[in-house]
This record gives structure tokens, sequence and C-alpha cells, in this order.
């Protein structure tokens, strides 16, 4: 494993798979009552310029789970607001925690505070990426299907930062992928391009919700304006008109698919209120695993 965890990109099909191991391992001695092995006494700083309730609350209970502290910052309430240098917020939290959490705009930004740490680094979401959230999403297809591989990923909507992550994830762990935007909605080129060096694995850009629908394992959505989006959101909901994932697109996919979302989700736009609650029990282990699956990366970075 590098020093830190910034994008999907940067791991090998082995890291992913000894993250989901690891992760797996720690939720079942949590499940059972067994101590980690683990030293204590552990700092995470936790750096947010966007809102969160997920993985706010996933990475501080991981960090009490496994005997240490975590210290929730936003931007806008530390010197990152006032244009405190990214490297000098890297070097001086360097020199008192163990590893740093950062939700933010602009992946740059966390690839610069990530070369300017000593210590590991881990992308809390970013515009491009979300890949703790993708780790999370595996585990949960693994528990509920007992493999990866060879499975049929579908994602519908907007080729956003967890599409981005979810690609590059699937491709990496031997599922097919195929991917239902809106034309100027596509996810990022660099991720396309990963994609079309896949070799083993078959990726599918389309605009048809319903050919990426067909025969599906897991059917995938996400809201359809991101964080820092919000102004977009009238033209988005036009734009995603017929992207819902709902009964219609459920009767295309294999009859026991599952259904995932990172949350939150606008419940009526791109998910059904009735699709939604079928698939709750899948939805919120997806949620459960955030922490599971948060601890795994933790302990790997900062044992
Ligand atoms: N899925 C996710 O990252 O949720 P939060 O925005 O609540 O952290
Ligand atoms: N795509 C969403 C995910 C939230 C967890 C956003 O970036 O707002």
């Amino acid at each position: 494993m590098k020093k830190d965890l910034l994008k999907l990109l940067d791991l090998t099909p082995e890291d992913i798979k000894l993250i989901l191991d690891t992760s797996d391992k720690l939720k079942a001695e949590k499940k059972a009552g067994k101590k980690h092995d683990f030293p204590a006494g552990k700092t995470l700083a936790m750096i947010f310029a966007k809102n969160s309730t997920r993985t706010r609350v996933s990475f501080e209970v991981g960090m009490t789970h496994l005997d240490g502290h975590a210290i929730f910052m936003t931007t806008s309430d530390s010197q990152m607001k006032r244009g405190e240098a990214i490297a000098d917020t890297a070097r001086t939290l360097s020199r008192y925690v163990d590893c740093i959490m950062i939700r933010t705009f602009d992946q740059d930004e966390v690839e610069e505070l990530a070369a300017h740490s000593t210590i590991p680094v881990i992308n809390g979401l970013t515009d491009f990426a979300h890949p703790c959230q993708i780790l999370a999403d595996l585990m949960t297809i693994r528990e509920h299907k007992g493999k990866l591989e060879g499975l049929k990923v579908c994602w519908m909507g907007d080729g956003n930062n967890v599409a981005n992550s979810l690609i590059v994830g699937c491709l990496k762990s031997g599922m097919d992928i195929s991917v239902a935007c809106p034309e100027g909605y596509e996810p990022d080129q660099e991720v396309l391009d990963f994609a079309a060096t896949a070799k083993d694995c078959k990726f599918e850009l389309v605009t048809d919700p319903k050919v990426a629908a067909k025969d599906a394992d897991v059917i995938f959505t996400d809201v359809w304006a991101s964080m820092g989006q919000e102004g977009e959101a009238k033209a988005r909901e036009k734009a995603f008109e017929g992207y819902q994932v709902n009964d219609e697109i459920m009767a295309l996919a294999k009859p026991d698919a599952m259904v995932q979302h990172c949350l939150p989700a606008h419940k009526g736009e791109e998910i059904s209120e009735k699709v939604f609650e079928e698939h709750a029990q899948e939805i919120f282990d997806e949620a459960e695993n955030r922490l599971h699956v948060q601890k795994g990366i933790m302990y790997l970075l900062m044992k």
C-alpha cells in the first residue's frame, strides 16, 4: 500500500482486496466483542470543506474503536479559511497527528496536502473521487453476493465523484460496469482513459438507462446535483429526466439485483421511494460498512 489513500486509481487490485479483507476482519471482531490488535493513542485530524454525516461519524467512531481520537475541523473555522498554504497546514498537522482525512472540492488540494505531509492522508470525498465510499460498497456487495468477480454493475445518472470511483473500483475487482449518463454528464476523462485499458472486464458508457440496467447484479445511483452544484439543480433535474431507478429499471436487472446508494438520497428524483424502501436493508448495510472500511483503511495506513 502507498502512504496515502487519495483515489482508487492509485491502488492495485491486491490493495483493494487487502482493505476489504481487513475491514471484514475488524467488523467480525467488533461484532464478537473482541479487542482490535492496534496501538492505542493515535489521532486522526478530519478536515471538512463540505457537509457530511456518514463520513464524519464513521471516521470518528472508527477512531474510538481503535482506542484513538479524532479531531473535527472545518476549512471555515481553521486558518485554511484565511489562506494558510496547504503545504504549511500539512507540515503543521504532521507534527501533531498520525493521519489526516480531508473532504474538499479540488482533488489537487488533497494531492498537495499528501505531498507535504509525512503522515498518511485519506480522501474523504472530492469533486473527482470518493474512494472510501466505493470500498464500503465493494465490501457490501461481496457480503451479499459472496463474490465480486464476474458481477455486472450498473451506474445510472451523473458521471460524478462516486461514479468515477465506482468505475475504477469495479474494473480493479473483476466486475463489469455499464454506465448510463445523459450527454454532457459523463465521468472524468482520466477515468474513461483508465476504463479503456481494462482487459478482463467489460466497461460500457451509454445514454440509455435501460441498456445499462439489463441483467445487472447491482444498480447504483446518486444525487443529480452534488455538493457545490446546488445552483445547477434545476437544469440538472431536466437533464436527468428518465434516469430514475424505479420499478421499470429494476424489472430489467437480474431478479435478485441489489441497489446501492451512497446517501444522502433525493427520493422521487434519482430513485423512487418504493425501490429505496424495498432495498433499504442493502443501502443501510452500505452505510454501516463505511465504518468498517474506514477502520480497515486507518488500520492499514497507521499501524
Ligand atoms: N456517503 C457519504 O459520504 O455521506 P456523507 O456525505 O454523509 O459523509
Ligand atoms: N456525489 C455526492 C456524494 C455525497 C456523498 C456529492 O458529492 O455531493
